[in-house]
């Protein structure tokens, strides 16, 4: 069997005296669609956070495209092909989709991107190179007439997609996504639902989807990851985690189930 294309093993992350994420292991083949679940608080993000090199943490290793990158910050992270979004939708307002989106070209500084926008390099013909592949992802995700707006003319599912256009415009390898549906409307989730598929049958990405939206998860997921108060505490197939006893008993009580 090939090696996976993530290979997280053992991630901990601490905040003072609670474990946020306790020992979690994940491996994700290349072109799965990896759901990870959990209630509110089970460290999720954090995951994610630990993964891509925005917090520390104590891991016995992290592997990504046969690469370490346990030692690594997040813009290497970032440069060896694992781009992410946020859970806030985290695009500077008053600045242009194209603008938003540019800084994704910029993998030195794609994890600050409020930061990074004003630094960006203006003119040049690597600039032009870089305007056509944004014009070329915001078509692929049907939003190309909002090229020059302004994030905040935007509606909320828009910007939504920028901030996807914004991590998959340097075609990386591994897409991880914290909760892309929330907020969507049932029409707009079946859209992310078919954009999804056709980024790992047409691009070949890797998508680990952190979602809320069960319906979403455990329709367009290979195999899902379910987390609880820091800990993994079952993983499957959709059908076998739906159906397992300690994750119903991790979601009684909660709104989103
Ligand atoms: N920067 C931080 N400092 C202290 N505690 C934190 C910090 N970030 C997260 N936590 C705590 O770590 C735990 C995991 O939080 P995390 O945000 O990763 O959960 P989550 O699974 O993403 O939840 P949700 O579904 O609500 O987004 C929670 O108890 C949270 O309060
Ligand atoms: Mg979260």
């Amino acid at each position: 069997m090939n090696a996976p294309l993530l290979d997280a093993r053992d991630v901990t992350v601490r905040f003072g005296g609670l474990i946020a994420v306790d020992a979690v292991s994940l491996a994700i083949p290349e072109r799965e669609i990896r759901g990870l679940i959990g209630p509110n608080g089970a460290g999720k993000t954090t995951f994610f956070n630990a993964i891509s090199g925005l917090v520390p943490h104590g891991g016995a290793a992290l592997r990504f495209d046969g690469r370490d990158m346990l030692h690594l910050p997040a813009h290497r992270r970032a440069a060896a092909g694992m781009r992410r979004t946020f859970q806030s939708v985290q695009l500077v307002p008053q600045f242009t989709v194209l603008e938003n989106v540019l800084v994704g070209m910029h993998t030195g500084i794609a994890d600050n991107p409020a930061a990074s926008v004003l630094g960006l390099p203006g003119g040049n013909r690597g600039e032009l190179g870089a305007q056509r592949a944004v014009i070329e992802v915001l078509e692929f995700l049907g939003i190309g007439e909002t090229l020059l707006q302004r994030v905040n003319q935007l509606t909320f599912a828009q910007q939504r997609y920028v901030e996807i256009a914004r991590a998959i415009v340097g075609r990386p390898k591994l897409l991880m996504l914290d909760e892309p549906a929330a907020g969507l409307s049932p029409g707009d989730v079946k859209m992310l639902d078919a954009l999804l598929r056709r980024l790992r049958d047409e691009w070949g990405m890797t998508i680990l989807l952190v979602e809320h939206v069960l319906s979403l998860v455990l329709e367009i997921s290979d195999r899902v990851t379910v987390l609880d108060n820091g800990r993994m505490i079952a993983e499957g197939s959709p059908a076998e985690v739906a159906d397992d006893p300690a994750v119903k008993t991790a979601y009684l009580g909660n709104e989103n189930v």
